[in-house]
């Protein structure tokens, strides 16, 4: 017994997944690109099913929130931690850089994902017009404004929130008649605010779950940006810039999946949005 308790903890040690941290199924829509670039690591998915949506709640309960998913991610073996919400990365990644960290070491990071988007987009546009569809939290931040504004002086940010296109992604409503609705008066708003937005980003990880309905009302000439692709393609630039933290990470090739919520429904649309078999498992933060 003792044996294989032992044995059984140095298997978990040996494992260091990368984690991936959102707030319900969102971050899934990350977690998939960077497993496209990347399928040789283990990953560690972390949804906050149960406590989501972050976006309308207040800046000390999604610190909160982040934090006790963070930790529970380094618990579990994980030594690098993408927040893949821009509500949790706009509201909490700084206070745990700066605050948190210190206490796990400094072998242990957690990134976010505006940077990574925002580096991107500044190339892209071409009328410097930008538009930000994002949760209430997110715009209110202007994370988005301020990052964009220090890379590209003369760009201007509209920003609009859409309150009712996450709980339509939690609820598996990204398909109906409702959310064709709430989509379209979203997605005409901010082109009315500006119509010489020529590059429209996705700042919320659920969003592109929507993108067939989003792309159906968006005016012929501007990009979309989901951030999928640009945040695997950051973390391969940071890990081949981190020859310690690559070395750090186990690379069998693995996925874990972890949630708040119940784990039958987590795995049934988690199985659906990753077009393969996911058996999560409930935990509580
Ligand atoms: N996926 C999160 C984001 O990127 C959604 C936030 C929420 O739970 O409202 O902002």
């Amino acid at each position: 017994m003792l044996i294989c308790s032992f044995s059984h903890s140095l298997i978990r040690t040996s494992v260091s997944p990368i984690g991936i941290f959102d707030s319900g199924y969102g971050g899934l829509t990350i977690l998939r690109q960077i497993r496209r670039l990347m399928p040789e690591y283990d990953y560690m998915y972390l949804g906050d099913n149960a406590r989501a949506p972050y976006g309308s709640r207040s800046f000390d309960v999604v610190y909160r929130y982040t934090l006790q998913s963070v930790e529970e991610l380094f618990r579990r073996g994980c030594k690098l931690v993408i927040l893949a919400c821009n509500t949790a990365s706009a509201k909490a990644l700084r206070s745990i850089q700066q605050r948190d960290l210190v206490r796990w070491g400094t072998d242990h990071r957690v990134l976010g994902v505006i940077r990574p988007t925002v580096e991107a987009v500044g190339g892209l546009t071409r009328s410097h017009h930008v538009g930000v569809l994002a949760t209430a939290g997110t715009v209110s931040s202007r994370s988005y404004d301020i990052e964009l504004t220090k890379l590209c002086p003369d760009i201007h940010v509209t920003g609009l929130a859409c309150p009712m296109w996450v709980p339509l992604v939690e609820n598996g409503e990204y398909e109906t008649p409702g959310a064709d609705y709430f989509v379209r008066e979203r997605v005409t708003e901010i082109m009315r605010a500006d119509p010489a937005i020529d590059t429209l980003i996705l700042a919320c990880t659920h969003y592109p779950l929507l993108l067939p309905l989003i792309r159906k009302y968006i005016p012929e000439g501007v990009n979309v940006i989901a951030q999928g692709d640009l945040v695997a393609a950051s973390l391969q630039d940071y890990l081949g810039r981190h020859a310690e933290m690559d070395a750090a990470l186990s690379h069998a090739g693995t996925c874990h999946y972890l949630t708040t919520e119940n784990a039958q429904k987590f795995s049934e649309q988690a199985s659906l949005f990753m077009n393969e078999r996911v058996e999560a498992e409930q935990i509580t933060l």
